[in-house]
């Protein structure tokens, strides 16, 4: 399987574990779900355990702390780590020294609900109190239980250098941003993650460096909303520190790009309400800025956007995907999409299609409605879709879906693209697999090279998810 394909599954709330980091006494064992914020959360949260002597496993079992770092995005989300807990919980009637602690989104959406209610945990720490960790740790060895659910407005983790566990060493997430402002009425994140703050562009382009320096050859610049970052500027628009220079997303992006040519460029999430023309310009200019955008559309009818709270009609999303034609014409977009929102007619899903249909997006991510606690939408529209319904939509948003990217494949054959190999292919240790600059998955002889090099190599054939290929020369 690509690593692509790895996140894709994580997006969707498959656990992924971390790899070892070997020296050190005590042992942790670390699950993620949700974001591939919540996975770049869990890397700096191993490297404050590792200086605390923990040393992470792949075997539960030899494990004296279980960590989950959780998601709350959908319910079934939250029933997978509850599953989870369960089976813990079992494990430590036999081992009644082994802590278990709930990190993430369902720490701070529940707080100490987890403690108290359901007994389930030991500690429960928010996304925004990380760095307490080894002090919490200490108060349940004392026999107390530990919760630590404050938000922050500064906290980025800037200066803690993320271990890097679950690495094919050749690409790397960096956070450049935290929390979320915008309100969308059916997302619980606002709620989980707090408030928005933007990383020092010095510390985000340092650790561009030093992963360059270490082999890597590719970083995905992460935030909810990347389009709204901003360092030295209010929200307002004020300079703060006149004698310090004001960095939007499209100046830290060039940045990041101008570390080394040959260290590609990712980004997500870009925002429809906030992404800029300049941003678009940035990565025509830069080679190494990878052709991809990744912009969550959630619904095609402009009434649901508006119920959605999303900051954008139909029209301007499309004006948005114009845009990106227009400097990127070799530009590939992917999507998110929710079925059954709150009061969703025939039409307005009918919408949704034929959105899709008119974008021909190369891949998709989506997912029924699931209505979260507090959310707006919780408190001002009724779930009203019935289930079925939703399901029905949903299947049909993705048999679309399939057709489009298969479209798109397709289209791709006889073309040579150049490759960041990124490791063997799942199903044969004889062949290679790497993402081209589009994000699409090929898969290739190994012959003689080198994984973390670029290859030229030509589609061939396909399936709606991979594209095989023929290595075409070196670089
Ligand atoms: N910040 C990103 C999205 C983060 S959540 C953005 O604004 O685009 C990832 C995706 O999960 C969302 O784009 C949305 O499609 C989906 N999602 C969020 N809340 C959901 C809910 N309550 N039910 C179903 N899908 C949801
Ligand atoms: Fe949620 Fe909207 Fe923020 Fe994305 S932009 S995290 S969907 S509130
Ligand atoms: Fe889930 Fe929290 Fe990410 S709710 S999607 S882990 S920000």
């Amino acid at each position: 399987m690509s690593s692509n394909k790895v996140l894709d599954e994580q997006r969707q709330g498959e656990a992924t574990m971390l790899d070892t980091i070997e020296k050190g006494a005590k042992k942790l064992y670390l699950e993620s779900y949700g974001c591939q914020m919540n996975f770049s959360d869990s890397e700096i949260v191993a490297s404050i355990l590792s200086e605390r002597g923990y040393a992470t496993t792949r075997n539960a079992e030899e494990a004296d702390l279980v960590l989950l770092n959780t998601c709350s995005i959908r319910d079934n989300a939250e029933q997978k780590v509850r599953n989870r807990l369960t089976h813990f919980n079992a494990a430590k009637r036999k081992k009644p020294d082994l802590m278990i602690g709930v990190l993430g989104c369902m720490a701070e959406r529940l707080k100490s609900k987890l403690l108290e209610e359901e007994k389930l945990v030991d500690i429960v720490v928010g996304p925004d109190a990380y760095r307490d960790l080894p002090a919490l740790i200490e108060e349940v060895s004392d026999g107390r239980k530990a919760v630590n659910v404050l938000l922050s407005r500064e906290e980025t983790y800037a200066d803690i250098s993320p271990v890097r566990l679950n690495s094919n060493g050749v690409t790397a997430f960096i956070s450049i941003m935290r929390g979320c402002d915008n309100m969308c009425s059916f997302c619980v994140v606002p709620f989980t993650r707090g408030r928005e703050r933007s990383r020092d562009p010095e510390s985000i382009v340092h650790e561009a460096r030093y992963l360059h320096q270490e082999g890597y050859r590719e970083v995905t610049l992460l935030g909810q909303n990347v389009d709204s970052y901003r360092w030295n500027v209010s929200k307002k628009g004020d300079v703060i520190d006149p004698d310090k220079e004001v960095v939007n997303f499209a100046g830290l992006l060039e940045k990041v790009a101008q570390v080394a040519p040959d260290l590609r460029v990712r980004f997500s999430t870009s925002h429809p309400k906030d992404m800029t023309d300049e941003v678009l310009q940035t990565m025509a200019r830069y080679e190494n800025i990878c052709k991809y955008i990744h912009l969550p559309v959630q619904s095609g009818n402009t009434d649901v956007l508006k119920r959605m709270n999303r900051g954008y009609s139909r029209e301007w999303y499309l004006q948005r995907i114009d845009a990106i034609r227009r400097y990127m014409p070799d530009c590939a977009i992917s999507t998110d999409v929710i079925a059954g929102f709150c009061g969703e007619t025939d039409d307005e899903h009918a919408d949704t299609l034929s959105l899709m249909e008119e974008v021909q997006y190369e891949f998709a991510y989506m997912f029924k409605y699931s209505e979260r606690p507090k959310t707006l939408a919780e408190r001002k529209y009724q779930d009203d879709v019935a289930e079925e319904l939703k399901q029905r939509r949903l299947s049909e948003i993705i048999e679309l879906q399939n057709k489009s990217s298969l479209r798109r494949n397709k289209a791709a054959l006889g073309k040579t693209f150049e490759v960041l190999v990124e490791g063997l292919s799942k199903k044969s240790d004889e062949k290679l697999y790497g993402r081209n600059s589009q994000n699409a998955v090929m898969v290739f002889d190994r012959g003689d090279i080198e994984i973390g090099s670029y290859v030229m190599v030509k589609a061939v054939d396909c399936t709606s998810a991979t594209l095989i290929g023929e290595v075409i020369s070196k670089k």
